[in-house]
Protein backbone atom coordinates (compact mmCIF):
# COMPACT_ATOMS: atom_id res chain seq x y z
CA UNK A 1 0.00 0.00 0.00
CA UNK A 2 1.10 3.55 -0.98
CA UNK A 3 2.07 5.81 2.04
CA UNK A 4 -0.72 8.37 3.18
CA UNK A 5 -3.11 5.77 1.88
CA UNK A 6 -6.41 6.12 3.87
CA UNK A 7 -9.47 6.03 1.52
CA UNK A 8 -11.41 3.08 3.74
CA UNK A 9 -13.36 0.68 2.36
CA UNK A 10 -15.53 0.63 4.68
CA UNK A 11 -17.91 3.01 7.16
CA UNK A 12 -16.92 3.05 10.63
CA UNK A 13 -20.82 2.46 12.37
CA UNK A 14 -21.33 3.36 15.75
CA UNK A 15 -23.52 1.52 17.94
CA UNK A 16 -23.53 -0.25 21.37
CA UNK A 17 -23.22 -4.44 22.03
CA UNK A 18 -25.69 -6.34 22.81
CA UNK A 19 -24.96 -8.35 26.49
CA UNK A 20 -24.16 -11.75 24.45
CA UNK A 21 -21.88 -9.89 22.19
CA UNK A 22 -19.94 -8.35 24.52
CA UNK A 23 -19.69 -11.60 26.37
CA UNK A 24 -18.35 -13.35 23.73
CA UNK A 25 -15.87 -10.66 22.88
CA UNK A 26 -14.46 -10.39 26.49
CA UNK A 27 -14.74 -15.01 26.49
CA UNK A 28 -13.50 -15.63 23.07
CA UNK A 29 -11.63 -12.81 22.36
CA UNK A 30 -8.31 -13.80 24.10
CA UNK A 31 -8.67 -17.68 22.58
CA UNK A 32 -10.14 -16.94 18.78
CA UNK A 33 -8.87 -12.98 18.09
CA UNK A 34 -5.31 -12.38 16.80
CA UNK A 35 -3.81 -8.67 16.96
CA UNK A 36 -1.29 -6.42 15.57
CA UNK A 37 1.71 -7.95 14.39
CA UNK A 38 -0.66 -10.84 13.29
CA UNK A 39 2.76 -13.55 13.82
CA UNK A 40 2.34 -16.73 14.47
CA UNK A 41 -0.81 -17.64 12.30
CA UNK A 42 1.46 -20.45 9.86
CA UNK A 43 0.81 -23.85 10.71
CA UNK A 44 1.58 -26.76 8.46
CA UNK A 45 -1.76 -26.38 6.45
CA UNK A 46 -3.29 -24.00 3.93
CA UNK A 47 -4.12 -20.75 5.63
CA UNK A 48 -7.14 -18.58 3.94
CA UNK A 49 -7.84 -15.11 4.42
CA UNK A 50 -11.66 -14.14 3.91
CA UNK A 51 -12.03 -10.27 3.71
CA UNK A 52 -15.50 -8.67 5.23
CA UNK A 53 -16.54 -12.13 6.86
CA UNK A 54 -19.87 -10.02 8.12
CA UNK A 55 -21.30 -12.23 10.60
CA UNK A 56 -19.45 -14.79 9.93
CA UNK A 57 -22.49 -17.61 8.93
CA UNK A 58 -20.47 -18.99 5.40
CA UNK A 59 -16.82 -18.44 7.35
CA UNK A 60 -18.15 -20.79 10.13
CA UNK A 61 -19.50 -22.95 7.46
CA UNK A 62 -16.31 -23.33 5.40
CA UNK A 63 -14.63 -24.10 8.64
CA UNK A 64 -16.60 -26.68 9.25
CA UNK A 65 -16.31 -28.12 5.98
CA UNK A 66 -12.76 -28.41 5.29
CA UNK A 67 -10.95 -28.59 8.76
CA UNK A 68 -7.69 -28.80 7.45
CA UNK A 69 -7.35 -25.30 6.13
CA UNK A 70 -6.85 -22.79 8.37
CA UNK A 71 -9.22 -19.69 8.27
CA UNK A 72 -8.05 -16.07 9.10
CA UNK A 73 -11.59 -14.16 9.06
CA UNK A 74 -11.10 -10.22 8.93
CA UNK A 75 -13.71 -7.92 10.11
CA UNK A 76 -13.67 -4.55 10.92
CA UNK A 77 -17.48 -4.69 13.14
CA UNK A 78 -17.44 -4.97 16.14
CA UNK A 79 -20.67 -6.94 15.93
CA UNK A 80 -19.32 -9.11 13.21
CA UNK A 81 -15.95 -10.18 14.70
CA UNK A 82 -18.15 -11.03 18.53
CA UNK A 83 -21.32 -12.99 16.05
CA UNK A 84 -18.04 -15.03 14.92
CA UNK A 85 -16.74 -15.93 17.97
CA UNK A 86 -20.17 -17.50 19.38
CA UNK A 87 -20.46 -19.69 16.34
CA UNK A 88 -16.63 -20.78 16.71
CA UNK A 89 -17.52 -21.80 20.39
CA UNK A 90 -21.21 -23.22 19.09
CA UNK A 91 -19.53 -25.27 16.37
CA UNK A 92 -16.34 -26.64 18.39
CA UNK A 93 -14.04 -25.10 15.40
CA UNK A 94 -10.21 -25.04 15.76
CA UNK A 95 -9.15 -23.88 12.67
CA UNK A 96 -10.91 -20.48 12.11
CA UNK A 97 -9.23 -17.08 13.60
CA UNK A 98 -10.21 -13.63 13.83
CA UNK A 99 -8.82 -10.16 13.39
CA UNK A 100 -10.77 -6.92 13.62
CA UNK A 101 -8.51 -4.72 11.37
CA UNK A 102 -8.72 -2.98 8.54
CA UNK A 103 -7.52 -6.28 6.18
CA UNK A 104 -5.07 -4.55 4.32
CA UNK A 105 -3.22 -3.96 7.17
CA UNK A 106 -3.20 -7.41 7.87
CA UNK A 107 -2.69 -8.32 4.70
CA UNK A 108 0.42 -6.31 4.74
CA UNK A 109 1.92 -7.66 7.99
CA UNK A 110 1.70 -11.08 6.83
CA UNK A 111 4.43 -13.09 5.10
CA UNK A 112 4.16 -12.76 1.42
CA UNK A 113 3.21 -16.11 -0.51
CA UNK A 114 1.57 -17.42 2.63
CA UNK A 115 -1.87 -17.28 1.49
CA UNK A 116 -3.48 -20.21 -0.19
CA UNK A 117 -6.17 -18.00 -0.98
CA UNK A 118 -7.82 -14.65 -0.32
CA UNK A 119 -12.10 -14.60 -0.04
CA UNK A 120 -14.00 -11.33 -0.97
CA UNK A 121 -17.80 -12.17 -0.87
CA UNK A 122 -19.74 -9.48 -1.40
CA UNK A 123 -17.89 -6.59 -0.84
CA UNK A 124 -19.20 -3.25 0.07
CA UNK A 125 -19.59 -2.17 -3.68
CA UNK A 126 -19.59 1.51 -3.18
CA UNK A 127 -21.47 1.47 -6.87
CA UNK A 128 -21.95 5.39 -7.00
CA UNK A 129 -18.88 6.51 -9.39
CA UNK A 130 -17.69 9.17 -7.26
CA UNK A 131 -17.40 6.19 -4.18
CA UNK A 132 -15.41 3.81 -6.63
CA UNK A 133 -12.56 4.67 -4.96
CA UNK A 134 -13.63 3.50 -1.85
CA UNK A 135 -13.88 -0.13 -3.29
CA UNK A 136 -11.52 -3.21 -1.22
CA UNK A 137 -10.18 -4.19 -4.66
CA UNK A 138 -8.20 -1.34 -5.87
CA UNK A 139 -4.95 -1.33 -8.02
CA UNK A 140 -2.26 -0.52 -5.19
CA UNK A 141 -4.33 -3.53 -2.33
CA UNK A 142 -4.22 -5.93 -5.40
CA UNK A 143 -0.64 -5.38 -5.28
CA UNK A 144 -0.94 -6.36 -1.53
CA UNK A 145 -2.86 -9.21 -2.88
CA UNK A 146 -0.57 -10.73 -5.41
CA UNK A 147 2.71 -10.30 -3.17
CA UNK A 148 0.62 -12.95 -0.16
CA UNK A 149 -0.94 -15.28 -2.29
CA UNK A 150 1.04 -18.54 -2.88
CA UNK A 151 2.51 -20.41 -5.85
CA UNK A 152 -0.72 -21.25 -7.78
CA UNK A 153 -3.48 -19.51 -5.22
CA UNK A 154 -6.42 -17.24 -6.24
CA UNK A 155 -8.33 -14.19 -4.86
CA UNK A 156 -12.04 -15.48 -5.21
CA UNK A 157 -14.34 -12.56 -5.61
CA UNK A 158 -18.20 -13.05 -5.22
CA UNK A 159 -20.54 -10.34 -5.75
CA UNK A 160 -24.39 -9.32 -6.84
CA UNK A 161 -22.58 -5.97 -8.49
CA UNK A 162 -22.18 -6.24 -11.67
CA UNK A 163 -20.38 -2.56 -11.88
CA UNK A 164 -17.81 -4.72 -9.24
CA UNK A 165 -16.97 -7.27 -11.93
CA UNK A 166 -16.34 -5.08 -14.32
CA UNK A 167 -14.30 -2.86 -11.71
CA UNK A 168 -12.48 -6.33 -10.98
CA UNK A 169 -11.50 -7.62 -13.92
CA UNK A 170 -9.88 -3.63 -15.22
CA UNK A 171 -7.98 -3.89 -11.77
CA UNK A 172 -6.99 -7.79 -12.42
CA UNK A 173 -5.41 -6.87 -15.91
CA UNK A 174 -2.47 -9.21 -15.90
CA UNK A 175 -4.05 -11.37 -14.00
CA UNK A 176 -5.79 -14.69 -14.98
CA UNK A 177 -8.95 -13.45 -14.34
CA UNK A 178 -12.12 -15.16 -15.01
CA UNK A 179 -16.10 -15.41 -14.54
CA UNK A 180 -16.64 -18.82 -13.15
CA UNK A 181 -19.57 -21.07 -12.11
CA UNK A 182 -20.81 -20.50 -8.58
CA UNK A 183 -18.27 -22.98 -7.01
CA UNK A 184 -21.02 -25.21 -4.70
CA UNK A 185 -17.83 -24.69 -1.72
CA UNK A 186 -18.90 -21.14 -1.46
CA UNK A 187 -21.88 -21.05 1.07
CA UNK A 188 -24.65 -18.66 1.04
CA UNK A 189 -23.69 -15.66 2.59
CA UNK A 190 -26.09 -12.95 4.28
CA UNK A 191 -25.51 -10.58 1.75
CA UNK A 192 -25.60 -12.42 -1.37
CA UNK A 193 -29.00 -13.74 -0.01
CA UNK A 194 -29.92 -9.80 0.49
CA UNK A 195 -29.17 -9.46 -3.46
CA UNK A 196 -30.73 -12.40 -4.31
CA UNK A 197 -34.11 -11.25 -2.86
CA UNK A 198 -33.65 -8.36 -4.61
CA UNK A 199 -33.11 -9.87 -8.29
CA UNK A 200 -29.43 -9.47 -8.76
CA UNK A 201 -27.68 -11.97 -9.97
CA UNK A 202 -24.41 -13.41 -8.28
CA UNK A 203 -21.24 -13.02 -9.92
CA UNK A 204 -17.89 -15.57 -8.71
CA UNK A 205 -14.02 -14.93 -10.19
CA UNK A 206 -11.41 -16.60 -9.89
CA UNK A 207 -8.15 -14.55 -10.30
CA UNK A 208 -4.79 -15.70 -9.83
CA UNK A 209 -2.00 -13.78 -10.35
CA UNK A 210 0.52 -13.78 -13.61
CA UNK A 211 4.08 -14.48 -11.88
CA UNK A 212 7.08 -12.66 -13.77
C1 LIG B 1 -21.42 -6.20 2.36
S1 LIG B 1 -20.70 -6.91 3.75
C2 LIG B 1 -20.53 -8.64 3.30
C3 LIG B 1 -20.33 -9.53 4.50
C4 LIG B 1 -20.24 -11.02 4.18
N1 LIG B 1 -19.03 -11.32 3.42
C5 LIG B 1 -21.47 -11.50 3.44
O1 LIG B 1 -21.36 -11.80 2.24
O2 LIG B 1 -22.52 -11.58 4.07
C6 LIG B 1 -19.02 -6.34 3.63
C7 LIG B 1 -18.27 -6.51 4.93
O3 LIG B 1 -16.92 -6.19 4.70
C8 LIG B 1 -16.44 -5.47 5.82
N2 LIG B 1 -15.28 -4.69 5.33
C9 LIG B 1 -15.28 -3.73 4.39
N3 LIG B 1 -14.03 -3.27 4.16
C10 LIG B 1 -13.22 -3.99 4.99
C11 LIG B 1 -11.83 -3.98 5.22
N4 LIG B 1 -11.04 -3.15 4.57
N5 LIG B 1 -11.33 -4.83 6.14
C12 LIG B 1 -12.14 -5.68 6.81
N6 LIG B 1 -13.48 -5.74 6.63
C13 LIG B 1 -14.01 -4.90 5.73
C14 LIG B 1 -17.62 -4.63 6.26
O4 LIG B 1 -17.51 -4.25 7.61
C15 LIG B 1 -18.77 -5.59 6.03
O5 LIG B 1 -19.04 -6.37 7.17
Amino acid sequence: MEAGEEIRSFKVRAGRLGPASQDALERLWPVFGVAPPYSGLLRDRPLVLEVGSGMGEATAAMAQADPSTDLLAVEVHPAGVAALLRRIEEHGLRNVRVAQDDAITVLTALPDQSLAEVRLYFPDPWPKAKHAKRRFLRPSFAEVLRSKLGPGARLHLATDCLAYVEHALQVLQGWDARVVERPAHRPLTRFEQQGLDAGRPITDVYAIPARG
